[in-house]
């Protein structure tokens, strides 16, 4: 695809055809996300490929965090809430998880925090260029230090930037409304 192509035509995508993406499939969202820009060249992330194992384990922290917010824990509409999500959540082809190193000095965790974004950015866009859809998700889940350490990270040196779903997209998505571009555009003198 064109450049501009995929920058237009990236969405967010949240219905995956029931298709495998094989860790192959991924290899060349990981090399765009090494590439993305980081000052000093900390390259401060890591991508983190979930088995079945992880995978379900992480599922009941996202069904349970869906259901709460919902229902009061333990009614039965909380459990069946509960168990829908975690079977959607079981039914995403493929989940990645983006860290990112906390650096001591808080200039350099920002700037290696925004160069964590430009590397999911350069992850979707690359998605999008492959055929594959995906959806950027920061789910109170990847605030919670029990899931940081169930992932084999330490909280305080680590955080969480970004739960990647992944998969063939199912349908077309449609574009969100966006306020024209010049709007955020200022003509300094
Ligand atoms: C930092 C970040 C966090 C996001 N977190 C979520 C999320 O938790 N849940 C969700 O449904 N979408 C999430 N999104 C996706 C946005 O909702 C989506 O980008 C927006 O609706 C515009 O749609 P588009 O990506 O198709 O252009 C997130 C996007 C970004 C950049």
């Amino acid at each position: 695809m064109e450049f501009n192509q995929v920058v237009m035509t990236r969405r967010s995508v949240f219905k995956f055809e029931d298709k495998q993406v094989s860790l192959q499939d991924f290899l060349p969202l990981l090399t765009a996300a090494n590439m993305a820009p980081n000052h000093g060249l900390t390259q401060p992330w890591q991508f983190l490929w979930l088995g079945e194992q992880t995978k379900s384990a992480l599922a009941d922290y996202y069904a349970h965090a869906r259901a709460f917010k919902k229902y009061p824990i333990d009614s039965d509409e909380f459990y069946v809430s509960k168990s829908k999500a975690l079977a959607r959540f079981m039914a995403v082809p493929a989940i990645l998880l983006v860290a990112c190193c906390v650096d001591n000095n808080a200039i350099v965790a920002e700037e290696d925090y925004a160069a964590t974004c430009c590397a999911v950015q350069n992850l979707l866009l690359a998605a999008t260029d492959q055929g594959l859809g995906a959806q950027w998700s920061t789910h109170p889940m990847l605030r919670d230090a029990a899931v940081l350490r169930l992932l084999g990270l330490d909280p305080i040196k680590m955080r969480l930037v970004a739960m990647v779903y992944l998969g063939y997209p199912f349908g077309v998505t449609s574009v969100p409304p966006r306020k024209a571009a010049e709007n955020f555009l200022q003509l300094l003198p």
